[in-house]
């Protein structure tokens, strides 16, 4: 699925573009039905929201769970990628994010590519964002909300928030929102935010001020959010763990169109455990080959 000429321009303008519906009810629950033994994994690559169980994040499913593996691969999400990157990507990040219901706790306004160049030494904002609804979200399960167009004022000042929530982010002022706010239109269209059924999707710019509030509803609102990175534009440094920031390179091969339906074989290289490598962090500079 290739975008088309106008929807380059809207992702130019906006930052961003939406695919209500994208995956089929079938396709979907395909991956819904693996999240709760995912979930239940008493594992470092779930992270529980502050003081309760509930599952913020699950990551690199990609690596171990069949489903997930072939979501990773699909063409229906990784073309239109390609179409504003180019052809060769790699997988950079993978999270399962759970907003539960009564539990799901706020992501404060940041810019994911932020932390990529803060944490990863990631050397151009060259890496997409792609959000795929496994529930349906509306505005009473903590959607989430864009500034449009806040995209091209790039990399904004931020501060690494270790305190909020249980994860660590970059996090912008609240000033310089109300501020970028206002000159996106204020409340006529400052803000956005995407609501559908499960198996919508969402591209965005890595640039892109997005947030989400807490989930009170009875609804849970399970999503994955996958990274795609320019293989060209790897990362440089390994100061988060490799389950959180891959350091696999190799271009991605995509599946048929019919992957979430058929098995398809697909690689699972940490089907028995992550490597203790996996584990390793330093905050030196890769050296890289000439
Ligand atoms: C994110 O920004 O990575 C997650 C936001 C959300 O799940 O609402
Ligand atoms: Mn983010």
């Amino acid at each position: 699925m290739k975008l088309t000429p106008d929807q380059l321009a809207q992702f130019d303008r906006d930052g961003y573009l939406f695919f209500p519906g994208m995956f089929s009810a079938a396709e979907t629950k395909v991956l819904t039905d693996a999240v709760p033994e995912l979930y239940a994994r008493r594992e470092v690559y779930n992270v529980r929201e502050k003081g309760s169980d509930a599952v913020r994040t699950n990551f690199a499913a990609h690596m171990y769970s069949e489903p997930f593996a072939r979501l990773a691969r699909h063409p229906r999400m990784v073309e239109p990628v390609q179409s504003l990157l180019g052809d060769e990507l790699y997988m950079h990040q993978f999270k399962i994010n759970g907003k539960m219901a009564f539990n799901g706790d706020v992501w404060q306004w940041h810019q994911d590519y932020g932390t990529w160049l803060n944490d990863d030494a990631m050397p151009e904002a060259r890496a997409m964002n792609i959000a795929i609804f496994l529930d349906d979200v509306s505005e009473f399960n903590g959607p989430l909300m864009f500034i449009p167009g806040s995209h091209r004022k790039g990399v904004v000042d931020a501060k690494h928030d270790l305190t909020t929530t249980s994860y660590p982010l970059w996090t912008v002022d609240h000033a310089l929102i109300a501020e970028m706010v206002e000159k996106a239109g204020g409340k006529n269209g400052g803000l956005v935010s995407p609501h559908g059924p499960a198996g919508s999707m969402i591209l965005f710019h890595g640039c892109l001020l997005h947030a989400s509030g807490s989930n009170l509803s009875p609804y849970n609102r399970v999503s994955v959010y996958l990274s795609l990175n320019a293989v060209d534009n790897h990362i440089r440094r390994h100061k988060r763990p490799e389950y959180i920031a891959h350091r696999d390179f190799t271009p991605l091969r995509l599946l048929p169109d019919d992957c979430l339906l058929k098995d398809y074989p697909v690689e699972l290289p940490w089907k028995s455990g992550m490597p203790a490598s996996a584990l390793v962090t330093s905050t030196d500079e890769l050296k890289l080959a000439a």
